[in-house]
């Protein structure tokens, strides 16, 4: 079976023959008699290797291999040049564009063969390799995102009535992140980073967390200390060094009179900024311990009320924009169905 598609450029018809009779048996062969042609084949079917010469009539052999590398899909193309000239500069000139190889002419039917199955198994060899490192990385990020939950679980079983919370947090944040124009990579560690904003209430007695009515102020010094406890947890993450800031600085205030450090506007740090509005947010209308849940209006004018006092002002507008077009909403009925569905399989 022939595993290979290998074009081949010549202005020669005799040279295009003479390859022909020696790779035909092995390859499905394609043969080009100018660049311009060879450029068409391509755009048709991507092959697996091009075999080219250097001097054609026209558009040369380098100039038709940068045009075929400018679309994104060619650019790891192998390409070979065939030449009669002995020129070891013009060689250098055709390695240092990116050509894999550099034939001299006249052909010898056993090099030419070499040099190509050596390249092909270079290639076979590197796109494996490189689906073996992307199915390892999105195993790692599986495993990585199926840890977090698991940690979600053990924060969310301390308090049955903070349940979806975190889910909720993470999905609003993200929704604050795609607005602020974060790319997907660091809208994903925003998800993670949500995820885990409240880790530090494991280290926080049932007794306080689920106290119903006012807490003393001993009591609130130890609740604010699951910011604190939550860093500390998360920076043992090394290999995620972003989710402890989360933890750390989403009780932080814009006028500075926040915990656990009293950062001032920008000193806190951005995922702290959006946590701090997707959280109070879904606290708000949510029921507590101590409250009832508070109805959507109600809170965006709480919400707007902390512009600029309690939250950054630039992100409280984001927020507010994504409540009335109804993304937060959504986020909101997504998170409550999950649920159910989740219960309903129980
Ligand atoms: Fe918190």
């Amino acid at each position: 079976m022939k595993n290979h598609r290998i074009l081949v450029v010549d202005d020669d018809k005799t040279n295009l023959q003479i390859v022909r009779d020696v790779l035909e048996n092995s390859y499905d062969l394609q043969m080009a008699i100018s660049g311009e042609t060879a450029l068409r084949f391509v755009a048709k079917r991507r092959p697996d290797l091009i075999l080219m010469d250097l001097m054609m009539p026209g558009m040369d052999g380098k100039e038709t291999m940068r045009r075929i590398r400018t679309e994104a899909a060619n650019r790891d193309i192998p390409f070979i040049f065939l030449t009669a000239s002995q020129n070891p500069e013009e060689e250098a000139a055709c390695l240092s564009m990116g050509a894999s190889d550099f034939i001299t002419k006249p052909i010898v039917p056993s090099v030419l063969e070499r040099r190509i199955s050596r390249i092909l198994e270079l290639e076979d060899f590197h796109r494996d390799l490189q689906a073996k490192v992307e199915e390892k990385t999105r195993q790692y990020q599986e495993l990585a995102l199926e840890s977090i939950f698991a940690i979600v679980n053990i924060i969310e079983a301390k308090d049955e009535i903070t349940e979806g919370h975190s889910v909720r947090v993470a999905g609003y944040s993200i929704a604050l992140a795609r607005a602020m124009g974060y790319d997907e990579q660091r809208v994903d560690e925003v998800y993670q980073t949500g995820l885990l904003h409240d880790v530090g209430k494991i280290g926080i007695p049932d007794l306080i967390l689920k106290k119903e009515g006012k807490l003393t102020s001993e009591e609130y010094g130890e609740i604010k200390e699951h910011t604190s406890i939550g860093g500390h947890i998360l920076a043992a993450i090394e290999t995620m060094g972003y989710l402890a800031d989360g933890a750390k600085y989403h009780h932080e205030k814009f006028d500075g009179t926040g915990y656990p450090n009293g950062l001032k506007g920008k000193e806190i740090p951005e995922i702290g900024r959006i946590i701090a509005v997707a959280d109070v947010f879904d606290a708000l209308v949510s029921k507590r311990h101590y409250k009832e849940a508070m109805d959507v209006e109600t809170a965006k004018q709480e919400i707007l009320r902390g512009s600029g006092t309690q939250f950054d002002p630039e992100i409280v507008q984001v927020f507010l924009r994504l409540l009335d077009d109804g993304t937060i909403g959504r986020i909101r009925d997504q998170s409550i169905r999950r649920r159910m569905d989740a219960e309903a399989s129980e």
